[in-house]
């Protein structure tokens, strides 16, 4: 996959990418959140449970003001693993928050890693869509820069899922 259309924008932590359509001067005022939670997630991802796969991914996301964490949780039967961002969602709304600002992911995948290997699996941009509305942003790890800044992605979560299911 190639690397979307976007612009940059920057805060003295990171460099970020804000995809279209979102405009880069809407996220201004929000680029110092957006890198807390990225550290919450890569926090989150150090204590992944991924012996099977390797792939550690952590997510963070920010509901209420508030941030919850989670981490990808693997089995033994393999289809019982659970992902980090749905372990992530299931603690907001565990806390009585299901309005999703932002969620967060950071993976394992290395720096240079196109978009596809570090954004969220289809069963959980279905659990996102449950609890995202038309402001809902999906914050995408990129890694560190050689200036030690974070790069990530910041998506509008509809571009990541259009036409989404929901019970009529
Ligand atoms: N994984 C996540 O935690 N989130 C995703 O959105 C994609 C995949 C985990 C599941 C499994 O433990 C590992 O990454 C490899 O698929």
């Amino acid at each position: 996959m190639s690397s979307p259309d976007g612009i940059s924008c920057t805060s003295p932590g990171g460099i970020w990418l804000a995809v279209a359509p979102l405009a880069a001067e809407a996220m201004a005022h929000r680029l110092a959140d957006f890198e807390a939670l990225v550290r919450s997630a890569r926090e989150a991802k150090a204590r992944a449970h991924a012996p099977y796969s390797q792939f550690h991914v952590g997510s963070a996301v920010l509901a209420g003001g508030q941030t919850f964490i989670g981490c990808n949780v693997e089995n033994a039967s393999y289809g019982a693993t659970l992902c980090a961002e749905r372990n992530a969602i299931a603690s907001a709304v565990a806390a009585g928050y299901r309005r999703l600002d932002v969620v967060a992911v950071s993976t394992s995948a290395p720096v240079a890693a196109s978009i596809d290997q570090r954004s969220p699996c289809g069963v959980c941009r279905q659990v996102i869509s449950e609890f995202a509305d038309e402001g809902t942003l999906v914050l995408l790890d990129a890694g560190d820069g050689e200036d030690g800044r974070i790069r990530g992605e910041i998506l509008a979560f509809d571009s990541l899922l259009p036409w989404r299911f929901r019970l009529g």
